[in-house]
């Protein structure tokens, strides 16, 4: 089977995961772990977004530079390359990392004369109110609400398409994201954050929802299969849960967990039904807190992605230990450094499988599977 094997310490994993979230995303047809979004030139573009969830937003040039403007109108603008969380890319995209409410303003995207390519208008709605609700649990979504500021204001939650299903030939589970609009008759709808950004009035509404319901798909289409990544070590720490990251997996992509080949479910979550696991909601599930061990795998867009190996029930780990006889089954320092070389290595192989999927693989061969091998 072929497949990708990091074998990665828990300090290292971020590193790890970063290397193969690139490398996942030249190999799999989902792009990286942020949402990137487009808005044709010359226009402004309105929309709301979550909190906490990574977006990249597109501009069409080369070398370009990007400004924010924040909601209070005396604000100046703040080029974006000395904002914490933000990076401009080459190609031009400005990536938000980590987005917070306060991110919420006004992108300029400029050529390097001064000249304006396009931009953003962007509410990035609080993930912390995020208001979810499960269809099978008959839990309802916030209903529109009238405000009294004058203009017969309704404030109501505009849907985003059903996202897919999260996996197919077997029971799953679909959700589609709201954000909190206001309108007026006759007026184009405005989110929230920019309609009330200045009354600086508290309205309980204001909230993004996530709506999830059963869902159940034929399999069909482009299916890479087989290349996924395989962490082998997580451990349970002394407080007996941890945290695992699906690479490549957001709240605004199709994500679905399985333990032991049994799938984790929202409407288990929800009703309480299963607390061995926790899918986080602000991520959309990017996000499993676990408490028992057990062999985890993460799809996204219904492909398999990762699997987690909890660290006792891998055959290379028990063959290593085993091998150096009973009374050693810690690893040593020399063990460590000896996986710290491993991990390097591996990831120069890595980058040069990259660099050869970016040559080679992205011809669309009808029938043939990208296949990322590295076999144990
Ligand atoms: C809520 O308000 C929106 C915007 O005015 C409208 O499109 C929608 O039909 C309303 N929903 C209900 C249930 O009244
Ligand atoms: C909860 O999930 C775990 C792992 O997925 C499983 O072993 C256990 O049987 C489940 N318990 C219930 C009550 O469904």
């Amino acid at each position: 089977m072929p497949r990708l094997v990091a074998s990665a310490q828990p300090p290292s994993q971020s590193t790890m995961l970063t290397i193969l979230w690139i490398l996942l995303s030249l190999a799999l047809p989902v792009s990286g772990p942020h949402l990137p979004v487009s808005c044709p030139q010359a226009k402004e573009c309105q929309l709301a977004l979550l909190s906490n969830n990574d977006v990249l937003l597109e501009c069409s040039i080369s070398k370009a530079h990007w400004f924010f403007f924040g909601l209070d109108t005396d604000d100046k603008p703040i080029s974006c390359s000395v904002i914490s969380n933000m990076k401009e890319n080459p190609d031009g995209s400005l990536l938000i990392k980590n987005p917070s409410p306060f991110n919420t303003g006004l992108y300029k995207c400029q050529d390097k004369n001064g000249n304006q390519v396009t931009r953003y208008k962007i509410d990035f709605q609080d993930i912390m109110r995020l208001h979810v609700t499960h269809i099978d649990l008959s839990q309802k979504p916030l209903t529109n609400e009238t405000l009294n500021l004058g203009h017969r204001e309704v404030l109501y939650t505009q849907w985003e398409p059903w996202q897919r299903c999260s996996t197919c030939e077997s029971l799953g589970e679909r959700k589609r994201l709201g954000y909190c609009y206001v309108k007026e008759p006759l007026e184009e709808p405005v989110p929230c954050g920019f309609y009330l950004g200045e009354t600086k009035i508290y309205y309980a509404r204001v909230k993004p929802e996530m709506q999830v319901e059963t869902c159940y798909e034929t399999c069909k289409g482009y299916l890479t299969g087989g290349d996924y990544v395989i962490f082998d070590n997580f451990r349970l720490t002394e407080s007996k849960s941890t945290w695992l990251t699906c690479p490549l997996a957001s709240i605004y992509r199709p994500v679905h967990w399985e333990a032991n080949d049994i799938a984790l479910t929202w409407q288990e979550q929800i009703s309480g039904e299963n607390l061995s696991s926790f899918m986080d909601p602000y991520s959309g599930g990017q996000q499993l807190q676990i408490f028992q061990p057990a062999i985890y795998r993460c799809f996204v867009e219904q492909e398999l992605i990762a699997q987690f190996n909890p660290i006792a029930s891998v055959d290379l780990l028990e063959a290593e230990s085993q091998s150096k006889g009973p009374g050693q089954r810690q690893p040593g320092k020399a063990d460590l450094v000896l996986r710290g070389l491993k991990l390097v290595l591996l990831m120069v192989f890595l980058l040069i499988v990259g660099g050869f999927l970016c040559k080679v693989a992205f011809r669309p061969v009808p029938g043939k599977k990208n296949q990322v091998l590295l076999v144990k």
